[in-house]
């Protein structure tokens, strides 16, 4: 597991916060941006995007995976997710996430810049996992 630097978590956080900005939530009007980190130099963000048809709405953290993922990305180090009150990432996207590694998860309220920092499997533990499969 990658350690994670006090400015790792700042670039994170303002990549997340940037992300925010592109956010498409005409229904709900709660707005969240997503970064993830592999390790390296690159950031992939997402923001949430909502649909008329409410459950195909989509959480800002799924599309940074989905988004990292088509680009080759297959292990992800931390994610940051910005909105307000710093909301944690909803039971879907904690599964969905915690296919591709045990990741830091940054939560950061852009009103008040509060930010906590907690792996995923802190919350979710107990995943259900490739390992749970039957071996074919
Ligand atoms: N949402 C996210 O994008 N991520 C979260 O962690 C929580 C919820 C979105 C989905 C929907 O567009 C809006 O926030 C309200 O639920």
């Amino acid at each position: 597991m990658i350690e994670l630097k006090t400015r790792d978590i700042e670039r994170l956080v303002r990549a997340a916060s940037e992300a925010r900005d592109q956010a498409y939530a005409p229904h709900s009007h709660f707005y969240v941006g997503a970064a993830l980190w592999m390790g390296g130099d690159e950031i992939v963000t997402g923001c949430n995007i909502e649909n008329a048809s409410y459950s195909l709405t989509i959480c800002a953290e799924r599309v940074a995976a989905s988004t990292a993922v088509a680009s080759g990305h297959r292990s992800f180090a931390a994610i940051a997710v910005a909105s307000v009150g710093g909301v944690s990432p909803c039971g879907a996207c904690r599964q969905f996430l915690s296919e591709f590694g045990d990741l830091h998860v940054i939560t950061a309220d852009v009103l008040t810049g509060a930010r906590q920092v907690r792996r995923l499997s802190h919350l979710l533990p107990d995943a259900f996992d490739a390992t749970n499969l039957p071996v074919t």
